[in-house]
């Protein structure tokens, strides 16, 4: 696991990214829901709290990753009311196995990490755990994997006297995946503090493929905003 490297960075910089914008359209989409949600890859909780302030539904935040699990818990530590009602699950999604169905999962910048073998497989399973006529909700880039690019910087944060840097690289790109090499930068003025890298694989489906092995698995797609895609059980 190469999370203890990422992990820091982690909220510093997604706070200001992907997240604002999935919290003001997720409302809308996940309107009408009121009993029960499984949050698929539920990180360090920025979405699950959003799920639990924009709806009464009971939330499963499956999350595998032990790191992004503990903030997640610390998270939910910090709003005790949520102890109640969210329950975090500690494996894969393909590990899922609720007590009863659920009436939505949600699933946001988590479908980069599933290896085209491992996501095939997973839409079976997640339709056993979705009620007749349920939701499934995820974030969507159209248009495949992106092409090979230079190390450019992806984002930024100010702590104290240093600055958190997280920098990018496409490697390798073919139809669905991409090998990239992420740089975790701290700095101090011009002194670099700690650089740490990873390199390893994302993947992005074209539509075709999803919509495929979506129909495949007994789904139905149904309307959604820009930036994502939204599936019904049928
Ligand atoms: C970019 S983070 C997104 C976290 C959160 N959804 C958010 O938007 O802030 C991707 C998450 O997916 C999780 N993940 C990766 N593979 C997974 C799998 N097979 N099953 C469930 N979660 C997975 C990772 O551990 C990580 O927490």
């Amino acid at each position: 696991m190469t999370d203890f490297i990422s992990l820091p960075f982690y909220d510093l910089l997604h706070e200001d990214g992907h997240v604002p914008g999935v919290r003001e359209k997720l409302p809308s989409l996940l309107a009408g829901i009121r009993r029960s949600i499984l949050e698929i890859g539920a990180g360090t909780g920025l979405i699950t709290t959003s799920l639990a302030d924009s709806t009464p539904a009971e939330i499963f935040a499956l999350e595998p990753s032990t790191g992004m699990r503990g903030v997640l818990l610390s998270r939910l530590n910090e709003r005790t009311e949520l102890l109640k009602r969210v329950t975090v699950l500690p494996y894969d999604a393909l590990s899922v196995d609720l007590d009863e169905p659920v009436e939505a999962m949600v699933m946001i910048n988590v479908m980069y990490a599933l290896e085209p073998d491992y996501r095939k497989r997973l839409w079976p399973v997640l339709a056993s755990q979705l009620e007749p006529g349920g939701l499934l909700v995820f974030t969507w880039r159209d248009g495949g994997a992106p092409q090979p690019r230079p190390l450019q910087e992806s984002g930024s944060r100010q702590v104290g006297r240093h600055t958190y840097t997280v920098l990018s690289e496409i490697l390798e790109s073919s139809e669905e995946a991409c090998k990239a090499r992420y740089l975790y930068r701290i700095t101090e003025g011009d002194k670099v503090i700690n650089e740490e890298e990873i390199i390893g694989h994302a993947y992005r489906p074209v539509r075709e493929t999803i919509e495929e092995e979506l129909v495949g698995a007994g789904f139905v797609q149904a309307d959604a905003t820009e930036g994502f895609l939204s599936w019904r059980l049928a």
